[in-house]
């Protein structure tokens, strides 16, 4: 048993609730995300992979409407920041490092029943591999891949259980930093995530999808 056992499983994954996907320009402000399915959408996130399970990331929910109201007016153009019911920021730890490390060796040690010390070889593996070897613009790069895995899950997640989403780089990231006091806490944000449900006026879903080829993305080797 671990804390995620609690889920409910009774939700197969299907491709065509993925395929039903869309980035959702216009959300029914009227539907809200069930707390429920915002858990699930949450835990998807927790259980995301990342590189050595470090999770160089954070996910802020921002909930207090007026927070919601100056994102949106920083970036008038994304209705979705104030139309979905439900808005996620994903932000990069931007002093991650060695005490980021030891702690997950720490965590590690007592949900696995080892000692940290036992850890210390792997420790030493991933200093070099990565703390000890990449410059500051390359650990964030890296940080950003890990998070944007935690995006995905999110995004397929709610697809599963019918509810919509729109994966947003276009808005100003410096405001969202500012309004939600980010750098105080070592957080620099990357990409929101607005969740609800698509609005009948989300003429952009109902449009088809556009995709290379398939010879020409996926090929053999
Ligand atoms: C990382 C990322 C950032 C995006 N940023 C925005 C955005 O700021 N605003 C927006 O309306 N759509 C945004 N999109 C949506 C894409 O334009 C959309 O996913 C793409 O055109 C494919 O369409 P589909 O998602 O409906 O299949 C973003 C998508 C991704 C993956």
């Amino acid at each position: 048993m671990d804390r995620f056992s609690f889920l409910p499983m009774n939700k197969p994954t299907s491709l065509a609730r993925w395929s039903r996907r869309g980035a959702i320009k216009r959300f029914d402000s009227s539907r809200e995300v069930s707390e429920a399915d915002g858990e699930s959408i949450l835990s998807a996130i927790e259980l995301a992979p990342s590189a050595y399970g470090l999770q160089p990331y954070r996910v802020i929910e921002v909930r207090d409407p007026a927070l919601r109201q100056a994102i949106h007016a920083a970036s008038p153009s994304q209705k979705q920041l104030v139309e979905a019911s439900r808005l996620l920021v994903f932000a990069l730890v931007t002093d991650f490092g060695e005490s980021h490390l030891d702690a997950h060796l720490a965590r590690t040690a007592i949900a696995r029943g080892t000692s940290p010390e036992a850890l210390a070889a792997y420790r030493a593996r991933v200093m070099d591999a990565l703390l000890n070897r990449l410059d500051r613009a390359s650990l964030l790069a890296w940080q950003a891949r890990q998070a944007y895995i935690g995006l995905t899950a999110a995004m397929f997640q709610a697809s599963q259980l019918e509810v919509d989403t729109c994966p947003m780089e276009a808005i100003s990231l410096a405001d969202i930093d500012r309004l939600l006091a980010l750098p105080e806490r070592n957080l620099s944000s990357l990409v929101g995530l607005a969740v609800g449900y698509r609005s009948v006026d989300d003429a952009y879903s109902k449009q088809p999808k556009v995709r290379l080829p398939r010879p020409e993305f996926l090929l053999e080797a």
